[in-house]
């Protein structure tokens, strides 16, 4: 499987502190993914990486072939990838409107009739719990539907290190165990996304709509 790691913190700054504590938490679930899931094709997309005109213009605002090359190539990598695992803090009770910015920039049939898995971290007790809840929302209209099981790390600065490796008094089996719920998850839907594809294309059954969402309505 493809699998895309968005990192959806680009604050580098304090206060608060730490800084870009995802960045701890992207690297964690990659050492996971690396040491448990190495079969797979695995990328970490970290939004730090990507740099946007003032005013707002998708992907698929642009003629084809006629985007920046950088957001063509993410394109590609998205439609390309057979699942997502979104990390992301939580502001205000809300995703990261980073991540929610980049994430914006491309057409829901990119994403869709694959699975995603939902990662929320914070500095306070609570782990990013209710950036989580609506999360779900919006990762299912892109059509990526989010895998019942997600992680939610509270205290994430008293878990990792700033390398991204476990703290000494952490049990890194413990946490592998509990991310491994949620990836298994991911890795079986994306699999039994991919059989399916291979036998019906699912955008030639239902169609993407063109040019407004009203084309969804009912009659
Ligand atoms: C604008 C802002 C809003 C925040 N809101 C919340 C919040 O609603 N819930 C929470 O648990 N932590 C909140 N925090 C604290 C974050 O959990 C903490 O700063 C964490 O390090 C953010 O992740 P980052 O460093 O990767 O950006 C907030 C931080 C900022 C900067």
């Amino acid at each position: 499987m493809k699998l895309l790691v968005f990192l959806g913190s680009v604050r580098d700054s304090t206060p608060p502190k730490p800084a870009r504590l995802g960045a701890r938490v992207a690297d964690a679930i990659l050492s996971c993914l690396n040491s448990r899931y190495n079969d797979h094709d695995i990328e970490l997309i970290d939004a730090l990486d990507y740099s946007f005109d003032t005013v707002f213009k998708p992907h698929f605002a642009y003629p084809p072939s006629q985007a920046p090359s950088q957001l063509d190539s993410l394109a590609k990598k998205i439609k390309q990838a057979n699942g997502y695992i979104m990390v992301s803090p939580e502001y205000n009770h809300s995703m990261s409107p980073a991540l929610a910015h980049l994430l914006n920039h491309f057409g829901s049939s990119l994403y869709s009739y694959k699975p995603s898995a939902i990662v929320t971290y914070s500095a306070g007790q609570w782990g990013g719990m209710r950036a989580a809840v609506a999360m779900r929302t919006f990762l299912s209209e892109l059509g990526c539907l989010p895998v019942s099981s997600m992680i939610h790390i509270p205290k994430a600065q008293d878990v990792f290190t700033e390398d991204g490796a476990m703290q000494p008094e952490q049990d890194q089996t413990s946490w592998f165990g509990y991310f491994s719920r949620t990836l298994n998850q991911l890795i079986w839907w994306a699999e039994a996304a991919k059989e399916q594809r291979a036998q019906v294309d699912p955008h030639s059954l239902i169609k993407d709509f063109k040019s407004a969402p009203s084309e969804r309505n009912a009659p």
